[in-house]
């Protein structure tokens, strides 16, 4: 058996040289990390779950026109991913107060926001992803004015598509986090929706009950965060393992 080269290992994905240049195989791991990497611990199945809801939303922005690193699923836990080059910024959008903005702003959660809101956090985990400005991205040029105008059509057309599958499946689209990365085509360069869209970087409730399906589970000790995933999964038709099953037969008279 030969050894698969590891080019990079985070706190819940490993990424692997893929089969063809241009190519990564993104690993999930069943690690789940909070606050910085101080809370941490292993949820079984959580890979498998994030690998399949990751492609579902990933595989829809593609069919609607919003590029995506992805390629293919492989297997349970791997997906093939092109190589992006990515822009060291996390890409927040807000529908509801939760999480960081009630803190810092003091809005209670579960305000709804006057309109979506969109944040950029500086990728730095030494430094906890500190929140940044526009112009702090502008001056330190880790994106131009025209990277900025297009990460905020692409965070808004994500919010658009994901915000309309959970409305359809009862859970509420409370925030989310997107990395964006370049993909170079000659002289042009395209930017794409690239790691991973999973209830590890939502924030999901069920519309009626308001119950967290999403790392608040973890990160706030609220309960299984595997059957909260599941949960969503389940609702979207996202069922590890039996996705390839045929239908039973029915009987006809
Ligand atoms: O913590 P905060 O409220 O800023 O998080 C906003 C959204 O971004 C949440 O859905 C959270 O899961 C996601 N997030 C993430 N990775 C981070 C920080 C936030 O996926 N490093």
């Amino acid at each position: 058996m030969a050894r698969r080269t590891k080019v990079y290992e985070g706190k819940a994905k490993i990424l692997y040289e893929g089969p063809e240049p241009g190519t990564y195989i993104q690993y999930f791991k069943d690690d789940a990390t909070a606050f910085n990497a101080e809370k941490r611990d292993v949820i079984d199945g959580k890979g498998v779950l994030n690998n399949r809801l990751s492609e579902y939303f990933m595989v829809g922005l593609n069919t609607i026109g919003v590029p995506t690193h992805f390629i293919r699923r492989v297997n349970m836990r791997e997906q093939l991913v092109r190589v992006v080059d990515m822009i060291p910024l996390e890409v927040v959008v807000r529908n509801i107060a939760a999480g960081s903005i009630s803190k810092r702003l003091g809005i209670e959660e579960g305000t709804q926001l006057p309109r979506p809101i969109i944040e950029f956090y500086y990728k730095d985990d030494a430094l906890g992803d500190p929140l940044v400005s526009e112009d702090h991205i502008l001056a330190f040029g880790w994106a131009t004015h025209q990277d900025l105008d297009d990460m905020v059509g692409l965070a808004a057309r994500v919010n658009d598509f994901l915000s309309g599958v959970m409305t359809g499946v009862g859970i509420k689209l409370v925030d989310f986090k997107i990395e964006i990365g370049r993909i170079y085509e000659g002289d042009f360069q395209r930017l794409v929706v690239a790691d991973e869209i999973s209830p590890d970087s939502c924030r999901l409730w069920d519309a009626k009950t308001g119950q967290k399906l999403d790392k608040d589970v973890f990160r706030r000790d609220l309960g299984n965060l595997s059957e909260a995933y599941t949960e969503v999964a389940r609702r979207l038709g996202v069922m590890p393992g039996n996705s390839t099953t045929m239908p039973k037969p029915k009987l006809m008279n």
